[in-house]
């Protein structure tokens, strides 16, 4: 019969279909890597604190890499009946280095150590996104320097606003990301605290040293309370939200990108490197990078919702529920990872800025009309009262089916004595652009001062 994992309390094996339900090797392998390094750390502990010899702890590491490099190698594919990853590398320890092997998990728990085990994955993964937003904020550099003067049409509620230089529009995605960045730097923190040695849930009788495992492996902290210890996933929750926002940030830009592309916009051209066609419509040309990971947003937000959930009603301390955290957690950082990838080579190489429409679009709306009142306001007349003025110019030219600037310098004066000559120069739309010189503004200067700073920051 089967070989039944649990202690002797036990007389029969799982019936296999439970055994499947039961498992996590499936997908926990992908902490392999961590649970070796945790192990060891362990094991370092467990000889420094004289709990097992030297020469044991010594058996116990070099069985331990042993089972990393079979594993690196393609040769260590543990099957379900070894339920998860911990069991996996315990079982194939013990065939390697023999008893010594079974004295590993001597004054630990499955629950510490996978609490051990996601810290270390995470931790990493939020190094990786950290390092994939810096790109993406490179690329978004990169198209705003040759933009500077570029204008584009400002939107709010989708009706044409206010031109914008095409950078500033880009640099409000290196702030968004910038805060993704430091989220993640914050996160780091409250993930980098160390489980191990928590126990089941009310630590151990033996004489662990808990810093020096925590140490070894990097933590910056360990965890003042056991049964917060092995079930605190606040960390994953905090990594979660953080995720979800990158994909905000990413999914708004994937929506203009899709408006940019589209016939009506025209404002930018997609490369055929970055784009695909229709099985049936020989025409077509298709956004699908930005619409898929505008779609891709759900699933990670769908992730974070589950671990919410999951978490809401568990008793202290460890429950199987807890099982549950990871395909969600593993998948948001995959998803994330690929979404900030396909977004930055379609910056890089994927998208043109059609200038030429761009200028054409910013040159053929009313959008110039709070400059006119403005300028009213500039010489002395209550804004308001312009405001009002203005709304009149703007409904008779629409009639008219004229532009402000087509109005002569007669019907300006009719309008208010105040108008003079440079009305023309105060609206045209290069002017509009640059003149908004307030701190964090559109104006070119201030647009040249933001690029200078966000280069800095990418050094960091
Ligand atoms: N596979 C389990 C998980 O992912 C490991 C911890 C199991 N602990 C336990 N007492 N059943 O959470």
């Amino acid at each position: 019969s089967k070989q039944k994992t649990w202690s002797d309390r036990f007389e029969s094996a799982l019936n296999p279909a439970i055994a499947i339900f039961n498992a996590s090797i499936g997908f926990d392998i992908e902490l392999i890597e961590y649970d070796i390094t945790g192990s060891i750390a362990h094991a370092k502990m467990l000889a420094k604190t004289k709990i097992i010899s030297d020469a044991e702890a010594q058996q116990l590491e070099s069985g331990l890499s042993q089972i990393r490099t079979e594993y690196q190698q393609g040769n260590f594919n543990p099957g379900i009946e070894a339920e998860d990853v911990h069991f996996a590398v315990e079982k194939r320890l013990i065939e390697i280095v023999g008893d010594v092997g079974k004295k590993l998990h001597t004054a630990r728990s499955r629950n510490d150590q996978v609490g051990t085990d996601i810290r270390l994955y995470l931790r990493a993964e939020i190094r990786e996104i950290q390092q994939y937003l810096r790109k993406f904020q490179s690329a978004l550099l990169t198209h705003s320097e040759q933009h500077v003067e570029t204008l584009i049409p400002g939107y709010t509620h989708l009706q044409r606003a206010q031109p914008l230089s095409l950078a500033h529009h880009l640099l409000a995605y290196f702030q968004m990301t910038q805060r993704d960045w430091e989220r993640l730097e914050d996160v780091y923190k409250r993930t980098n605290i160390s489980p191990l040695g928590c126990g089941a849930l009310a630590g151990t009788t033996f004489p662990i040293d808990r810093a020096y495992s925590a140490e070894l492996l990097g933590f910056d902290n360990i965890y003042q309370n056991s049964l917060d210890g092995v079930s605190d996933r606040d960390f994953a929750i905090e990594f979660l939200c953080a995720a979800s926002l990158i994909m905000v940030h990413l999914s708004r830009l994937s929506e203009e990108m899709i408006l940019w592309a589209s016939q009506e916009f025209s404002f930018i051209t997609l490369k055929d490197t970055c784009a695909t066609g229709s099985s049936i419509m020989p025409q077509k040309k298709n956004p699908d990078i930005p619409e898929l990971v505008r779609g891709k947003t759900g699933r990670v937000f769908g992730h974070l919702q589950g671990l919410l959930v999951i978490m809401k009603g568990l008793p202290l301390a460890y429950n199987k529920d807890l099982q549950e955290d990871k395909e969600g957690i593993f998948d948001a950082v995959k998803t994330v990872k690929a979404c900030l990838e396909a977004m930055t080579i379609l910056l890089n190489e994927g998208i043109e800025f059609k200038t030429a429409r761009l200028s054409q679009a910013v040159a053929e709306d009313f959008s110039n009309a709070t400059d006119v009142a403005d300028y009213l306001a500039g010489k002395d007349v209550p804004f308001r009262e312009a405001y009002n003025l203005v709304g009149k110019v703007v409904k008779t030219s629409l009639a008219a089916g004229k532009l402000l600037k087509d109005l002569t310098l007669e019907e300006w004066q009719q309008l208010h004595p105040a108008f003079e000559a440079d009305i023309y120069e105060a609206i045209a739309p290069k002017q509009v652009v640059s003149a908004r010189n307030s701190y964090g503004g559109t104006g070119f200067d201030q647009v040249r001062q933001a690029i200078s700073q966000a280069k800095s920051l990418l050094n960091t």
